[in-house]
């Protein structure tokens, strides 16, 4: 291998620092400087799309660097080899520091396309239509899916959509709802409309208390907030990366409790290398053995389906490893004061809050009189937010935000 390639290459797997070797990151003024972003504007739009930090910036340039330069998948020279272990030595840490974060097991979490089609996932793996069965969700979920489930409904599913009542969801309408054919209680763990933290535990008790299971998307909470699946009696979750997870598109996990896995959510998909025992296929037949073989996979693995995207797994790695090295409980003492002062000062400016006091998410969603006015109020401040459904103003708290944000803010909107 020509000295130059072999230098880089080495310099992009060095980029395989385990965890605990880097230093933690304590102190919150020192995290802005690790996202361009806030040189360019304020940002108040992570609910909808996360920045990138120069971490996770830098490890997809260098991989990108080596497709653009270095590629061979040659299996006479030696890179092959070595990118795939470096490939898979990443995911297997991904793996089990997504499990770690959430509190569940490397062998319950599968790597998926997006939070949705985890959410299908659990759905066509339990077949709830051909056994009679329902599902309980609320209209506080994700708005794709419920048009999942009414599609689904049109299809014959027996599907029961509780409806907030001024914003939050009481358990008691769900409980009125609920019965013993009921399979599954789908919701989200934080709702992207005004980040109200659903109680959770409550739902999945009720859902065990009927024989039935729980999903939560968390995409609004995961990498924000903490999660600990096995507190919150959550059976099945999933979300993609791309929002408070600080990753792309395309790359997300489904969480699957391990004694559910196969049995209760069968596998609708199905994937894994085929070998063929027969000529001209193999040079050397096995006379003894069938014609084609295939080792299934185990754990919730078996959900798997194709390739996952290697950037987009590079970049899941830093990011990763950033959130475990700024903590979770230090990112919610760091962001909780900043929405706690949207919270408090924007009422006396004429924008009502729909989310709930004490609410322990980063988001939080006023009503705006005049939302043309707003927005140009914003984008002269040259301050990103979520302004939609007519008259709601989505502010969305990250690692990166700071008092002067709110500043900024407070005054563009007074
Ligand atoms: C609560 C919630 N669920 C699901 C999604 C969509 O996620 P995905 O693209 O991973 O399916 C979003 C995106 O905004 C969301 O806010």
């Amino acid at each position: 291998m020509p000295v130059q390639r072999r230098e880089f290459l080495s310099s992009w797997m060095a980029a395989a620092v385990p965890a605990q070797a880097l230093a933690p990151r304590s102190d919150p003024s020192a995290w802005r400087a690790d996202f361009p972003i806030t040189r360019e504007r304020v940002y108040f739009n992570s609910a909808s799309e996360h920045p990138i930090s120069v971490h996770s910036a830098r490890a997809m340039k260098e991989y990108v660097d080596y497709l653009t330069t270095d590629l061979t998948r040659a299996e006479w020279v030696e890179t092959p080899k070595r990118t795939a272990d470096f490939r898979d030595a990443r995911l297997r840490e991904i793996r089990t520091m997504f499990a770690r974060l959430i509190n569940a097991k490397p062998s319950e979490i599968a790597f998926i396309k997006s939070t949705q089609s985890g959410e299908n996932l659990v759905v066509n793996g339990m077949d709830i239509r051909a056994s009679g069965g329902n599902v309980v969700t609320n209209d506080l979920h994700y708005e794709s899916c419920l048009h999942s489930y009414k599609m689904r409904q049109k299809d014959g599913l027996d599907v029961r959509i509780v409806k907030n009542r001024d914003w939050t969801i009481d358990i008691r309408d769900l409980e009125r709802v609920v019965d013993r054919k009921t399979k599954l209680i789908a919701t989200t763990l934080v709702s992207n409309v005004n980040g109200l933290l659903q109680d959770v535990k409550a739902m999945s008790d009720l859902a065990h208390a009927h024989g039935a299971y729980l999903f939560a998307d968390i995409i609004q909470g995961a990498g924000a907030i903490p999660i600990d699946v096995k507190a919150l009696g959550i059976d099945f979750a999933s979300c993609s990366t791309y929002k408070w997870l600080m990753g792309l598109r395309g790359f997300a996990y489904l969480y699957v409790r391990e004694d559910l896995q196969g049995r209760v959510v069968k596998p609708t998909e199905f994937s894994g290398g085929v070998r063929f025992n027969y000529a001209p296929w193999s040079s050397s037949p096995d006379t003894g053995s069938p014609d084609f073989g295939v080792t299934p996979r185990t754990g919730a693995a078996q959900y798997e389906v194709g390739n996952v995207s290697n950037v987009a797994s590079y970049c899941q790695y830093e990011s990763l490893q950033y959130i475990e090295r700024l903590g979770i409980e230090n990112i919610r003492a760091h962001v909780r004061p900043l929405t706690e002062r949207l919270r408090k000062q924007l009422p006396a400016l004429g924008y009502r809050c729909i989310t709930p006091q004490g609410n322990e998410s980063p988001i939080v969603t006023f009503q705006v009189k005049d939302p043309k006015a707003t927005a140009e109020r914003l984008r002269k401040a040259n301050i990103e937010l979520t302004l939609r459904f007519g008259n709601q103003m989505r502010i969305a708290v990250s690692v990166f935000n700071n008092a002067e944000d709110v500043d900024r803010l407070l005054q563009a909107l007074a």
